[in-house]
């Protein structure tokens, strides 16, 4: 291959600073991916999704479930827009992600991944990441939100304690909640929840869970988990394998059907599911 060929073949990255694209200005939250393809340029072997279909409403719940490798968090980053699908098309509110200003985007969407990234500064400076200059009052009601008001209260130096290396040690579930409210604190429409209490202890997991479910109201929502015990209220389950869907439903309809989801929840050992 000519030179020239390989950089006429090279999709241009994207670029998360471009002030290129719509910013729409009622934002309600629907997303849809129609007929996703999704292949790394590093893995052209494999086809990560394979066709998926899935749309999500207001207010609403989606969970997607299925075994590691399979495509959830895949489906994540698409709806980010740290890749763009190999086919077919995600929109938000009707319009095309790869129409709509980058930034303007990721601000719609609140993330909680499994493992909570705080940098070294204090609790403040950590919340305030997720909404440029939000006051002390702002930070305060994220933190009330995320079920982290109070133990952040107990520490002496409250929300000016330093936490990261250097800091106050802290209980994987404490970390995560004040990543929630960091999350929260820009009011975004969609939350997206990957393997978010998957790290934690039980007893952390039960605060943090009940925290996600405050966060998730009024807001669209797609939560990965690979604790089934944490997709059951949601409104859609969708399970993967393989990059492909391969069922749909609420938890008492795909038990009915005695199909993959069944058999994910009856021969569930946390081994089975998430073998990582
Ligand atoms: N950056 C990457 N480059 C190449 N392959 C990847 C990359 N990230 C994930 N994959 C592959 O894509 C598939 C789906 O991964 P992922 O979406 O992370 O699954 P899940 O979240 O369901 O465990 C897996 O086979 C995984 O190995
Ligand atoms: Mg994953």
């Amino acid at each position: 291959m000519h030179l020239h060929e390989t950089v006429f073949l090279q999709k241009p990255r994207i670029d998360s600073r471009s002030e290129d694209g719509l910013r729409p200005e009622q934002f309600i939250g629907n997303i849809e991916f129609e007929g996703v393809d999704f292949i790394y340029e590093s893995r052209p072997e494999l086809k990560v999704l394979d066709q998926v279909s899935l749309k999500t409403e207001v207010g609403k719940t989606i969970a997607l479930v299925g075994p590691s490798g399979s495509g959830k968090s895949t489906i994540c980053h698409l709806l980010l827009r740290l890749y763009d699908c190999t086919a077919g098309r995600v929109t938000v509110d009707g319009h095309d992600i790869r129409d709509v200003n980058v930034k303007w985007l990721r601000q719609q969407i609140g993330v909680v991944s499994q493992e909570p990234v705080l940098f070294d500064g204090s609790i403040s400076d950590n919340i305030r990441l997720g909404r440029e200059g939000a006051t002390q009052a702002d930070i305060e009601e994220a933190a009330k939100m995320a079920n982290a008001h109070n133990f952040i209260r107990r520490f002496r130096e409250k929300y000016n304690t330093l936490v990261g290396q250097h800091g106050t040690q802290m209980s994987g579930g404490q970390k995560q909640r004040i990543a929630i409210a960091r999350a929260l604190i820009s009011n975004p429409r969609i939350l997206l929840l990957d393997e978010a209490t998957s790290a934690l202890d039980s007893e952390s997991e039960a605060v943090v869970r009940d925290a996600l479910e405050k966060a998730c109201k009024g807001r669209t929502t797609i939560v990965v988990a690979h604790r089934l015990s944490t997709v059951r209220k949601a409104d859609v389950i969708h399970c993967l394998s393989q990059g492909r869907l391969i069922e749909s439903g609420s938890h008492d309809e795909l038990m009915a059907r005695e199909g993959l989801y069944y058999n994910l929840v009856t021969n569930q050992t946390e081994v089975d599911l998430h073998p990582c």
